[in-house]
C-alpha cells in the first residue's frame, strides 16, 4: 500500500520558532513545570490539545466572511441549525460558546444535589459541571479500557452489566442522565461501538433515564465503527454519525475538535421542555438563541467544518496519523496505548517512568521531559489531572497515568511527526536520569491547569 498522503494542500503558514534544550529547562522552570504556563510562542510543537487547534480550510476561511453578525434570526444560524439537525436527527439546536457551557446549561438543569451522572468515562469539565452542581459522576468503563496496552477494538465502551449494577444500587430515579464520551478522551480517545451505544440507550429507556452523547469526536467515533463493526463496511461515515445519534435523547458537543473550529460549541435535544429550559439559561449566561455564545461568522466555520470531517479520505488519513506515530513508538518499545486513539497518541506513563511513583506523578515528569527535550508540549491525563485525597491527605491516585499527545487536526505534517517520535524514543532511552515531582500549590479543583510543581531532589 502506497504512503496516505495529507488530503489537502497548505495555503498559508505560521513560523515555529526554535530554541535549544537549555533555553527551555529555564522556562520550564519558570513555568513552575506545568506546560500550562508556557508561552506557546516558545512549544515547537504544540500537542496540548487537539481543540480549537485545527487548521480551518479556505471553505470554511470564506465562511468566516460570509458570517451574519444579526443578533436575531441570522441566515448563519440557520445554517448551522439544518446541519446539525441533519447529522443528529435532533430538533432543538442551541449554541453555546464551548462545550464546557453546553454541559454547564444542561448539568444545572439536570444535575444537583442527590443525583447521579453515569457514563464511560467523563470528561474533565463534564466531570466539573456535574460535580459543581452537587451531583455524583461516575465512570463505568469496560474492563478492556482500564488496560492501556491490551488492545481491543472498542475500549471506549460502557461496562453495561456495572451500569445496571450502579442503576439498582443509588435508584433509577436518582440517575439524572447517562453520558456516553465518543470517543472516550480520557480514557485515550478509544472508540465505543454502536452495539454498545445501542445497548446503553436500551437499558436508559428501560429506566426512563435520559441518555446523551458527549460527542465532541463524534466523526472520528464514526469511522472507527466503519473500519471496526461488522455490519457498518459499506454505510457511509455520516449514515453511522446518524445511527449514533438516533438513540440518544440528546448531545453535548465542542465545536472546537471534530468541527475543525477555534472555537464553539452546541447542545442538541429532542425534548421541547428541556430546550425551552436550556434557552432560558442561555440567554443569560450566552446570548440570544440564534447566536448562543458565538458569532455568526464561527457559526458558518462549525456549519461547514461539520461536513468537511465526514469526509472519508480526511478520516482515513487521520486515523492512519495516530497509528503512525504509534507503530514508530511500538517498534522502539515505548509503552503507548493500543491500540492507537482517534485524536492523540498516549503514552502509559506508569510503565514509562516504571522508577517514578504515582504519588510523585510520572505523567508529569514524562511530559516536562518532552518539553525539554524537544520542545515538544503535551498534556499529563493521570494522577494529576483525576487524583483525589483521602482524609488523611493521601493522594488517590487515577486509574491510568497517561501522557497524552492530542494531535491538532490538518495541521502538523508527517516530518513533524517523525520528529516526535524521534524525541519520545529518546527520552525513553533516558528515563531513568529522571526524579519524581511535588507539588507546592493547587486549587480546589481542576488543578493540572494551574497547579505549580517542583523537582524531588
Ligand atoms: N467533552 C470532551 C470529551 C472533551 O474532550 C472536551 C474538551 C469537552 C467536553 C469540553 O469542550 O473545551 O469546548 O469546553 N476537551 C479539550 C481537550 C479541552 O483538550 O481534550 P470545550
Amino acid at each position: 500500500m502506497k504512503t496516505i498522503i495529507e488530503p489537502f494542500r497548505i495555503k498559508s503558514v505560521e513560523p515555529i520558532r526554535f530554541n535549544t534544550a537549555e533555553q527551555r529547562a529555564v522556562l520550564l522552570r519558570k513555568a513552575h513545570y506545568n506546560p500550562f504556563y508556557l508561552h506557546s510562542d516558545d512549544v515547537m510543537i504544540d500537542l496540548l490539545t487537539d481543540s480549537g487547534t485545527s487548521a480551518m480550510s479556505s471553505d470554511q476561511w470564506a465562511g468566516i466572511m460570509h458570517g451574519d453578525e444579526s443578533y436575531a434570526g441570522s441566515p448563519s444560524f440557520f445554517r448551522f441549525e439544518k446541519t446539525i439537525r441533519d447529522i443528529t436527527g435532533m430538533p432543538f439546536i442551541i449554541p453555546t460558546h464551548q462545550g464546557r457551557a453546553a454541559e454547564k446549561i444542561l448539568f444545572s438543569i439536570m444535575g444537583g444535589e442527590g443525583k447521579y451522572v453515569l457514563s464511560n468515562t467523563l470528561f474533565d469539565t463534564t466531570r466539573g459541571n456535574i460535580e459543581f452542581s452537587g451531583a455524583v459522576g461516575i465512570d463505568l468503563v469496560c474492563e478492556e479500557g482500564k488496560h492501556p496496552t491490551v488492545a481491543a477494538p472498542f475500549k471506549g465502551n460502557m461496562d453495561t452489566a456495572a451500569l445496571i449494577k450502579e442503576i439498582e444500587r443509588v435508584g433509577a430515579g436518582n440517575v439524572s442522565v447517562v453520558v456516553m464520551t465518543v470517543t472516550n478522551n480520557s480514557g485515550g480517545g478509544q472508540p465505543v461501538s454502536m452495539h454498545n451505544i445501542r445497548e446503553v440507550s436500551s437499558i436508559c429507556k428501560a429506566n426512563g433515564i435520559p441518555f446523551f452523547i458527549d460527542a465532541c469526536r463524534f466523526a472520528e467515533n464514526s469511522y472507527f465503527i466503519k473500519k471496526r463493526e461488522a455490519g457498518y463496511e459499506s454505510k457511509s461515515v455520516e449514515e453511522i454519525a446518524q445511527e449514533m445519534f438516533s438513540y440518544a435523547d440528546g448531545c453535548t458537543i465542542s465545536a472546537k475538535k471534530d468541527a475543525f473550529a477555534n472555537i464553539g460549541g452546541f447542545l442538541a435535544v429532542h425534548n421541547e421542555e428541556l430546550a425551552a429550559k436550556c434557552r432560558n439559561l442561555l440567554i443569560i449566561t450566552e446570548g440570544f438563541p440564534t447566536y448562543g455564545g458565538l458569532a455568526g461568522r464561527d457559526l458558518e466555520a462549525i456549519a461547514i467544518g461539520l461536513r468537511e470531517v465526514l469526509e472519508e479520505d480526511y478520516l482515513q488519513y487521520r486515523i492512519r496519523s495516530m497509528e503512525y506515530l504509534t507503530e514508530k513508538l511500538v517498534a522502539a518499545g515505548v509503552p503507548v496505548m493500543l491500540p492507537a486513539g482517534g485524536h492523540a497518541v498516549y503514552l502509559d506513563a506508569k510503565q514509562f517512568m516504571d522508577h517514578i511513583p504515582v504519588n510523585q506523578y510520572p505523567g508529569q515528569v514524562l511530559a516536562c521531559e518532552l518539553y525539554v527535550q524537544g520542545g515538544i508540549r503535551a498534556c499529563e491525563i493521570g494522577s494529576l489531572m483525576f487524583g483525589k485525597y483521602d482524609i488523611d491527605g493521601k493522594l488517590i491516585p487515577a486509574q491510568l497515568e497517561l501522557v497524552r499527545l492530542a494531535i491538532p487536526r490538518r495541521v502538523y505534517t508527517q516530518s513533524h511527526i517523525d520528529y516526535v517520535a524521534e524525541v519520545i524514543i529518546e527520552v525513553f532511552a533516558n528515563r531513568h536520569a529522571q526524579k519524581g515531582m511535588r507539588i507546592i500549590e493547587e486549587p480546589p479543583m481542576m488543578r493540572h491547569f494551574t497547579v505549580k510543581m517542583e523537582k524531588i531532589g
